[in-house]
């Protein structure tokens, strides 16, 4: 799993997928503290214990660095950033059957925007998954040399003997 660099000062203009979500209902805001439980469930229920741990950290900051995405109550997606490590963004997800709307896009570009605000020029995406996705919509470029990155040696649950 490579890690991507993402120039947060040449980001695309978010306004027309502001529009969209707008016209779908679907409202992209940042997770609120009395929210931390049901976000996280959320992601373990759907992901794994390891991408729930990282959500949960998001919430010991202020203002919290995770994004939510939803519609009528239901959360359709999620996007940290700060989690592992500062400046790096990740994990993210969204529901199986709302994929392909966008949704995954605007989670990542304004979790990146957040991050240029806190000051950072580049920004990067964490172990990727689907390079294409970060490459596609924010431009991103793989880091040559990252892999194995900041997962090298990670504890994973193992089932008792
Ligand atoms: C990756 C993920 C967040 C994308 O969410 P999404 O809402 O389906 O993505 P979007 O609809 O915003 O896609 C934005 C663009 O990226 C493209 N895209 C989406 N997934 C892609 C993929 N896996 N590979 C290449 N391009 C992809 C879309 O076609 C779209 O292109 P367009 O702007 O030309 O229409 C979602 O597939 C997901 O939750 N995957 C499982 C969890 C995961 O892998 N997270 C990332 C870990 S690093």
């Amino acid at each position: 799993m490579q890690d991507m660099l993402v120039k947060l000062y040449d980001l695309p203009d978010l306004h027309p997928m502001e529009q969209k979500m707008d016209h779908l209902g679907i409202v992209v805001r940042p997770a609120l503290a009395a929210e931390k439980s049901i976000v996280v469930n959320w992601v373990r229920e759907r992901f794994d214990e390891g991408w729930a741990s990282e959500a949960e950290i998001c919430f010991s900051y202020q203002p919290i660095s995770c994004f939510i995405a939803i519609k009528d109550q239901c959360i359709l997606g999620f996007a940290c950033y700060d989690a592992a490590y500062r400046n790096f963004f990740g994990p993210t997800g969204v529901e199986v059957s709302e994929r392909g709307q966008g949704i995954g896009k605007i989670l990542l570009l304004k979790s990146l925007v957040a991050m240029r605000e806190q000051g950072y020029a580049y920004g990067i995406i964490g172990g990727v998954g689907p390079a294409g996705f970060y490459e596609k919509a924010a431009n991103a470029t793989l880091i040559e040399g990252s892999d194995p990155g900041i997962y090298r040696g990670l504890l994973s649950i193992v089932p008792p003997i």
